[in-house]
């Protein structure tokens, strides 16, 4: 089955099938075709052309003028969880901090104590509906983490919920154990208990049993030093599970470099940043992540990814959506929270989103770029004049029709 698009007005992020990843300079291209068409066969785009389109396809659509961009690619969500955090949100207006809040036993132990009780299809539910709403914002790829289960049987009820979203919505998902991610109760006073527990048997199960691709741990003051960084990934690395760690949220404690020295894929908040880090970051190949409606909605600082690029680095940018530090999976105001608060240009901020994002998950061959061979999922948005109008339009939803592997979704 054929599908020509037509009568498109620019079709941005057309790297070219070898182009994986930009960084530094780089970032500020943002390659694009005007006056445009573009050719699906199947999930896969064959041909993207200018002028007069082919005359044959099975199905033609009209893209009335409309802009074209990659689908949004997450790299960087918890959006299997249970219940919400609200109470927490309105203590926090009313001045307890973030960590007060974790200290009295709420945060992802709030999370924790409902995750537990919810049932499979529970969650199933709760996240499918999550992931209808971020695919009208234009995602079209996710990755999900465990964490909220802080046992073995939940984390890993967790995980196989985000195996099985798998084949129940359109979207491609790769799954994260996050079994690092709190001191839960009943390990209150014996952390290397818990460590344990997650390298021996959490880690070696997830990993047989193919539940999970990549090893996360909150690498911060109050949840895991950097030891306990080193000890998780070891483990990880060791049963071939690749590191994407939670640093520098709150505090530069060494997790940059821990994870530098794991060969890890990305290292995802950074709100806080040494030079020291950067440093860890040059010569690696670990992507920098910024989590911009976190920053937002905690009211912490911005990621600094003007010194990242500077020093010639990439950047990418994910949503983080979670009930606890970004109940939001918006791709849109991210982008736009880039531009506007990290002061990306709209190249920059789009590049983040969509190319580098797929390159934090091992897949911008596939999604996060439009090109012959790579996927149909895109989005167009029309009544816009430029690409630059979607984040200087923040909070407006300009997406008309998003397509995921050469399918009309919305
Ligand atoms: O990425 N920082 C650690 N984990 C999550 C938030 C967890 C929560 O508050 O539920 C994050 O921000
Ligand atoms: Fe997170």
């Amino acid at each position: 089955m054929r599908t020509l698009i037509f009568n498109i007005k620019e079709i941005v992020g057309t790297y070219s099938p070898d182009i994986h990843l930009v960084k530094g300079k780089e970032m500020k291209k943002l390659p694009s075709v005007k006056n445009a068409w573009m050719l699906l066969e199947g999930d896969s785009i064959v041909e993207i052309g200018t002028g007069t389109p082919p005359e044959h396809a099975d199905e033609r659509v009209d893209a009335k003028q409309g802009i074209v961009f990659p689908t949004w690619v997450d790299s960087h969500t918890h959006m299997v969880f249970a219940g919400n955090r609200e109470g927490e949100f309105v203590d926090r207006i009313n001045g307890m901090s973030y960590a007060e809040i974790a200290q009295r036993g709420g945060g992802i132990l709030n999370s924790a104590e409902k995750l537990r009780r919810a049932s499979e299809n529970e969650l199933i539910e709760a996240a499918l509906h999550r992931i209808q709403g971020v695919i009208k914002t234009g995602t079209g790829v996710i990755e999900i983490k465990s964490g909220y289960g802080l046992t073995v049987d939940a984390e890993m009820k967790m995980l196989r919920v985000a195996n099985k979203l798998k084949s129940l919505q359109p979207l491609p998902i790769k799954t994260t154990l996050l079994g690092a991610h709190a001191l839960p109760l009943e390990f209150k006073d014996d952390k290397a208990g818990y460590l344990k527990l997650v390298c021996e048997k959490m880690i070696p199960q997830a990993a047989s049993e193919g539940l999970a691709e990549y090893i996360d741990i909150f690498c911060e003051d109050g949840y895991f030093d950097v030891d306990d960084t080193n000890r998780v990934l070891d483990a990880g690395v060791k049963h071939g599970l690749k590191p994407k760690t939670h640093v520098n949220q709150f505090k530069s404690i060494g997790g940059v470099q821990a994870s530098v020295d794991h060969h890890a894929i990305s290292v995802d908040h950074l709100e806080e940043l040494e030079d020291e880090d950067i440093d860890a970051l040059l010569g690696s190949s670990t992507i920098p992540v910024a989590l911009p409606l976190c920053s937002l909605f905690l009211s912490i600082p911005y990621t600094p990814a003007r010194r990242l690029i500077q020093a010639g680095l990439p950047i990418a940018i994910a949503s983080d959506y979670n009930p606890g530090s970004s109940p939001s999976g918006n791709m849109n105001l991210a982008v736009a929270l880039a531009c506007i608060k990290m002061k990306l240009n709209p190249e920059e901020a789009i590049n983040a989103a969509t190319i580098n994002g797929a390159a934090c998950l091992e897949w911008s061959h596939l999604y996060g770029a439009l090109s012959k061979g790579r996927k149909a999922s895109f989005f167009i948005a029309n009544n816009i004049p430029s690409y630059s109008f979607l984040p200087y339009s923040f909070g407006e939803n300009h997406i008309n029709a998003v397509y995921i592997h050469g399918k009309k979704v919305v």
